[in-house]
């Protein structure tokens, strides 16, 4: 009975892990996230020595974009890549469904990242608005929280 209880363990863990990502079609050599549905790269950068990639990212679905968030990662060679927590998620009022597509700079060791809120109103005319904000960090913490409409 012990024995059998270890196996169900064993074997449900397994089953866990493998139920929550099925790496069959998981890319070897290109960046993808962790899990999720991902979409074009954004604010591509060199900062300290390091190359920071972010992306457009659903962290929640791998089947639709949802409020979609920028993913993050960061590299020193390009090819081996170290997935960061997710840099921007929609929470402001200008941004509340969707922190959309953008670019980075450089300037006076901080990074500045520019990118489009989008805020849907379904059912009226026009059905969404969009809203170019910026959010800059001195990437000790690499959180992206200091955000601010345009
Ligand atoms: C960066 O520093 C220079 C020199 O102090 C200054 O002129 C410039 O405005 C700074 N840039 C930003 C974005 O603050």
């Amino acid at each position: 009975m012990h024995t059998f209880c270890y196996i169900l363990i064993v074997f449900t863990s397994f089953f866990k892990i493998y139920a929550e990502v099925n790496d069959r079609y998981y890319p070897r050599y290109h960046l993808a996230p962790p899990r999720g549905w991902m979409n074009d790269p954004n604010g591509f950068c060199k900062f300290k020595n390091e190359y920071h990639l972010f992306y457009q990212h659903n962290p929640d679905s791998s089947l639709a974009p949802g409020d979609i968030s920028w993913g993050h990662a960061k590299s020193k060679d390009l090819f081996h890549w170290e997935h960061l927590p997710i840099a921007m998620r929609p929470d402001q009022d200008y941004d509340r469904s969707g922190v959309f597509s953008g670019s980075a700079i450089v300037e006076n060791d901080t990074m500045y990242l520019f990118y489009t809120g989008h805020v849907n109103h379904p059912g009226q005319s026009p059905d969404h608005e969009e809203h170019q904000a910026l959010a800059g960090a001195q990437m000790e913490s690499l959180l992206l929280n200091i955000k601010t409409i345009l």
